[in-house]
């Protein structure tokens, strides 16, 4: 058996707080994953629930105060400094907000070639590599002498995944790639990340709110719920027989075109809502007690049985 290429094992993170002696504040309470070599792990939840800190942490972004990452056996858990640029050429990031996050003075091709230059490619191999890449996401070779404002948001998050494919990685987080697009664009941007995935074997973590978007892209799903992931198993598993309260919620919340059905399934989801509370009151009494995690792995019936003796 080979090893996991990224594997979380009672990953805590928490953010310092400031204020004299003030204790950091944990976001991520010990979540325990992996993503194999050219999977798709989708990671869904609702906002504020720890998705992005989660991301962050695999990228160094984010304090580790518990537990451990590994990436291709290797614990990066606190790598800083050169190891950690060393890890940018195997790890790339994708974020909601392409425009934010490429330079509006920089043009799409300065900003494909920049990071390979810094790397210490040749120009004239970068200038190459720049061409593959548009063509790969999609975009005419004179993008590369455009600015980012000249794009669309479609085309602008086609260069952002240009960029992070750039130095041919191994994992990329694509945190919300799709969620500013409008629904058609995002069926065709969530195409292009299936089609690069199958050509180059790269491995994703997705992170996304839409649980449409995760059974379109993952194969297999955690459901982060309050910085515990509460469900973790294959997208048809998970999205179509969920063993999770919070899960079956999540589910319901996706809204159908239909008005009496669309009734119905807020009613149903009501009813789970004060199952759920029901259940997650009891949640965090076991947490104190030490075996939450345990508790997530149970099934709800198990669950209920724990919480309730
Ligand atoms: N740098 C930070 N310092 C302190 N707290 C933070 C920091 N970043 C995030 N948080 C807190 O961590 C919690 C989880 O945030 P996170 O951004 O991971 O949620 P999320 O699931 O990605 O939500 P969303 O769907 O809205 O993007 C939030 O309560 C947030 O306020
Ligand atoms: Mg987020």
């Amino acid at each position: 058996m080979t090893a996991p290429l990224v594997e979380a094992t009672g990953l805590k993170v928490a953010y310092p707080v400031s204020g004299f002696r003030r204790p950091p504040v944990e976001i991520v309470h010990g979540v325990d994953f992996h993503i194999d070599a050219g999977e798709t792990l989708g990671i869904v939840g609702e906002s504020g629930s720890g998705k992005t800190t989660i991301g962050r942490a695999i990228l160094g972004l984010a304090p580790v105060s518990g537990g451990s990452i590994t990436f291709d056996g290797a614990d990066i858990s606190h790598a800083a400094g050169a190891a950690r640029r060393a890890l940018a050429k195997d790890i790339q990031v994708v974020f909601q907000d392409p425009y934010s996050s490429l330079n509006p003075s920089l043009t799409i091709g300065r900003t494909l070639a920049e990071p390979l230059l810094v790397q210490g490619w040749d120009k004239d191999k970068a200038t190459k590599r720049v061409l593959e890449l548009l063509d790969r996401v999609g975009l005419p070779k004179n993008a590369a002498e455009r600015l980012p404002r000249e794009f669309s948001g479609g085309q602008r998050q086609r260069v952002a995944i240009a960029r992070a494919l750039a130095p041919g990685p191994r994992l990329i987080i694509c945190d919300e790639p799709v969620s500013g697009l409008d629904l058609s664009t995002q069926a065709t941007v969530l195409d292009l990340f299936i089609e690069i995935q199958r050509d180059t074997g790269v491995a994703y973590m997705f992170i996304s709110h839409d649980l449409a978007v995760i059974r379109h892209i993952s194969h297999r799903v955690g459901v982060l719920f309050r910085g515990e992931i509460v469900e973790l198993g294959t997208t048809a598993a998970v999205t179509n027989d969920p063993q999770n309260p919070y899960t079956q919620r999540l589910l319901l919340a996706a809204p159908v075109a239909n008005p009496r059905a669309q009734r119905a399934r807020r009613a149903e989801r009501l009813r789970l809502r004060e199952e759920q509370e029901a259940t997650y009151g009891g949640l965090e009494k076991l947490a104190r007690r030490g075996i939450a995690r345990a508790a997530a792995e149970t099934t709800p019936r198990q669950f209920r049985k724990a919480v309730s003796s």
